[in-house]
């Protein structure tokens, strides 16, 4: 046999544009609208901005490229084309265990991401009956609810927390789209979700933000994101909140685009993918922080609200502006698009691993996985109201406060990716066969030079520092 094959019956993309636009729509999610500028604004805007772009240069990149390498080589699920590599490389196959890492990891991010994404759903729903309570009254470009008061709408999301059975029910809905898309396949279920549903997103976004830009306080938002404070920037949590959230928007750590890249063909250049999906994300980042921020300034909020920026400060700041009912709408139904494309990459990664390790069908694998998905969610969709009094890691330093949300979250974010991203880092750098290595990134000369060194030297001292400092802050003081 040829020293590469693919696995029997190894599903492929239909173009090297599928995969870009597949793996954008699995690094484009959540993660854009609503963690980045969670992030942003209580990390201080233009200082986190200016690490978190060199985080996603320095570091993501030159990962996600390894990543990629790792499943395009091996074209297998991601445990298996560790392995893979590892062996051709005459290393031990507990390289692998990177893998293991990222797909438990991996899958417990589903878990929490389809009670956010629940959330979103919930969203969709109120404002949607909202535009069409302002349509019958005859005031389709009234604010968002604009009968209610500001309070009665920041009551909205503790209502729907207050509510433990619609709470659960979104979040099932979201597990069984993610899983109706999964069980039809690479082709006919993630690729056609990606094709219609990412043109969409861009589409939707470049709208709300030319509306915010017009209607919002651009000015404001754009001296709020790139004016670094560097006193700021020097702070180390700063640091490892912009490195843990380049790690979570480009889907790295050991699954995703290990996953992705083992359905590309092998003709697909993935040093340029790689550019082109950081590009991407990137891009989608910052412009989400040009249609959220003016409009949170507009009417006077402020920006560092947390989590719920997206959910109780934006339907506000919809309220006071005119059209709003309409773009709430729309803002939503985009969220929603996003995070759809990235929670099936997320269920993918076990699912692909299922289907290969026991053999059984893909939409087998993909209802079973979602039934355990769901059922370990309901952690995190109770954390609000049933569960809210849990604090299952209140031993653990750091942890103390945590509620199941908040625990699966701060694990899986803070340790466990960045720790798949290390071992991922140290076995392409210095373990894997380097001409087999550089012979998938599609680099020559001065990029492969500069690409080696990032992921053999910067990568694994600059991500095993973050880890340190952010399990233990008090080392820094
Ligand atoms: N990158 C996705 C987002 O930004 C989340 C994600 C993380 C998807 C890890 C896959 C793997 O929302």
């Amino acid at each position: 046999m040829a020293g590469n094959v693919s696995a029997p019956g190894q599903a492929h993309w239909s173009s090297k544009g599928a995969f870009v636009l597949a793996a954008t729509g699995s690094a484009v999610g959540l993660g854009n609208l609503w963690r980045f500028p969670t992030e942003a604004g209580s990390n201080g805007g233009g200082a986190f901005v200016l690490l978190y772009i060199l985080c996603v240069v320095l570091i993501a990149m030159p990962l996600l490229l390894a990543e990629s390498l790792i499943g395009r080589h091996g074209q297998r699920s991601t445990v298996a084309s560790a392995a893979y590599l590892a062996r051709q490389s005459k290393a031990s196959p507990m390289w692998s265990v990177l893998a293991v890492i990222g797909l438990i990891a991996n899958t417990a991010i589903l878990t929490f991401y389809c009670v956010v994404a629940g959330w979103v759903v919930y969203f969709i729903g109120t404002s949607a009956a909202d535009l069409v309570g302002a349509v019958s009254a005859g005031t389709p470009l009234a604010g968002a609810y604009a009968g209610d008061s500001v309070e009665q709408i920041q009551q909205l999301m503790p209502t729907l927390f207050a509510n433990p059975a619609l709470l659960v029910g979104l979040q099932l809905a979201f597990v069984v789209i993610t899983t109706w898309i999964v069980a039809r396949g690479v082709k006919g279920g993630i690729e056609v979700a990606a094709t219609w549903l990412m043109p969409a997103f861009f589409f939707l976004l470049i709208a709300i933000t030319v509306y915010a830009a017009i209607t919002g306080d651009f000015a404001a938002a754009v001296a709020f994101l790139f004016t670094p404070d560097f006193e700021r920037a020097l702070q180390p949590g700063v640091l490892s909140s912009a490195l843990g959230q380049a790690f979570f928007s480009l889907s790295l750590g050991g699954g995703a685009m290990i996953a992705y890249g083992a359905y590309a063909s092998r003709d697909t250049n993935l040093a340029q993918t790689s550019g082109m999906i950081a590009f991407a994300d990137t891009a989608v980042a910052i412009i989400a922080g040009l249609a959220i921020f003016p409009i949170v300034f507009m009417v006077g909020m402020e920006p560092n609200a947390g989590p719920t920026l997206m959910f109780q400060t934006l339907p506000a700041a919809f309220h006071a502006m005119p059209g709003g009912a309409i773009v709430g709408l729309l803002f939503f139904v985009l969220a929603l698009f996003a995070a759809l494309t990235s929670s099936v990459s997320l269920l993918e990664i076990s699912v692909g691993w299922v289907t290969e390790k026991f053999g059984v069908s893909r939409v087998k694998a993909a209802w079973s996985l979602g039934v355990l998905v769901f059922l370990i969610g309901l952690l995190s969709a109770l954390s609000f109201n049933v569960l809210a009094d849990q604090r299952p890691m209140a031993s653990v330093p750091g942890f103390e406060n945590a509620t199941w949300f908040d625990a699966i979250d701060g694990v899986t974010g803070k340790l466990l990716l960045p720790l798949s991203g290390l071992v991922t880092a140290i076995f392409i750098g210095w373990v894997a066969d380097r001409k087999l290595v550089n012979g998938e990134t599609g680099l020559k000369g001065g990029g492969l030079k500069a690409w080696r060194f990032l992921i053999a030297w910067l990568c694994p001292l600059a991500v095993a520092a973050i880890l340190v400092i952010g399990l233990f802050p008090q080392l820094l003081g």
